[in-house]
């Protein structure tokens, strides 16, 4: 075998992006994960012509002249997705010549961890900047034009306290948060009787449903279900449900919960209990409904903050429930309502 054909085999070897380039600025060698980035026919041709990227060709011309090794970035769309690569360029000799290895690293999913990792503490920092601003012109307007006025006080402090429960409740939700997803590969082991959590839960939520003027009504099987699960988080899931269902319906309406007797889940692949909660609300354009889960997203977030939601609620349901190896199904129809169902695995086994 020569060089060049053991040089091509080697490369052939890689399973990532993989290419050589000899003195003259050929292309020797390129693997196919090399080739699917930079083009099927960038073999035997000068390199610049298969990559135009400056910061590829400063990196390549360094290598070859400082004849250390180089790194450089660059992003690409391939088959209509963004990859971001890091760029290795090393010298080595090949029969006493002087030659400079292309080696692509994908980095597209480290950069989309640091992306979304950024997102969220962007998110999370305006979050708790909106009730901090205010807080803090109401401390002014105490301290100053309102000093003496006892009315305007007991206002701004009573607008102070609601500003500081929102923050309260951020970070309680982040925290649930937090403790679901560090849970999320440890199954819950507990069995609990779910007719009795919902009703207790129900009746916890009876304020909150009066309050708001809407009648709350619920709806069991005859029969005792249970379910192998995490009562506090199983109890979070319908106490979320059910407050946005009160929160977004209008005073004078009805929200149902609903539990169903175990039956075969195609879903499944198994008996699954069904948890409904089902609003006569606004309802949800159909747009929205794939995002609904991702933390912090909403349809009316300034309609969110009057209601006290924190976005936090749907991303803490869908991963308890994924928690419980179960599933999450939303419908909903624009000014008609909007029904959530939770389907989890039924545990048939006797008491
Ligand atoms: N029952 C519902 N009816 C209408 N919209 C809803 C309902 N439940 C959730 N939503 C929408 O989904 C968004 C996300 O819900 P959630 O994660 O609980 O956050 P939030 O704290 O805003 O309630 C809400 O802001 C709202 O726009
Ligand atoms: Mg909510």
């Amino acid at each position: 075998m020569t060089a060049l054909s053991t040089m091509r085999t080697l490369t052939d070897a890689f399973p990532t992006p993989f290419a050589v380039i000899d003195a003259r600025r050929t292309i020797v060698a390129a693997n196919q994960a090399m080739r699917d980035v930079l083009g099927e026919d960038i073999v035997d041709r000068h390199y610049t012509r298969a990559c135009r990227r400056p910061s590829i060709l400063d990196a390549v011309e360094r290598a070859f002249g400082v004849g250390a090794t180089e790194e450089a970035e660059f992003s690409e769309n391939i088959k209509g997705r963004t990859s971001h690569f890091k760029v290795i360029c090393s010298p080595l000799e090949v029969e006493g010549r002087a030659h400079v290895s292309l080696s692509f690293e994908d980095v597209t999913s480290s950069r989309e961890i640091r992306a979304m990792r950024s997102d969220f503490v962007a998110n999370v920092s305006h979050e708790l900047k909106t009730p901090i601003t205010s807080i803090l012109g109401f401390v002014e307007t105490i301290q100053g034009p309102a000093a003496n006025d006892e009315a305007a006080r007991n206002r701004f402090l009573s607008l102070m306290a609601r500003e500081a429960e929102r923050m309260n409740r951020l970070v309680h939700d982040l925290l649930s948060l937090n403790r679901v997803e560090v849970d999320e590969k440890v199954r819950p082991m507990d069995r609990v009787a779910l007719n009795a959590l919902v009703s207790h839960t129900a009746e916890v939520l009876q304020p909150l449903a009066e309050a708001r003027g809407i009648s709350l009504k619920i709806e069991l099987p005859d029969a005792p279900c249970h379910v192998t699960g995490h009562e506090r988080q199983l109890v979070q899931v319908l106490r979320n449900l059910a407050e946005n269902a009160i929160a977004y319906s209008p005073s004078g309406n009805e929200v149902r919960v609903r539990l169903t007797a175990p039956a075969y889940e195609v879903a499944l692949h198994g008996n699954g209990v069904r948890l409904i909660i089902e609003d006569d609300g606004q309802g949800i354009d159909p747009v929205h409904i794939p995002r609904l889960t991702e933390r912090f997203y909403r349809v009316d977030s300034h309609r969110s903050r009057e209601v006290g939601g924190t976005g936090l609620g749907l991303a803490i349901v869908k991963h308890i429930i994924t928690r419980h190896r179960g599933r999450l199904e939303i419908k909903s129809k624009l000014g008609i309502g909007s029904r959530f169902t939770a389907i989890l695995p039924a545990d048939t086994s006797a008491p």
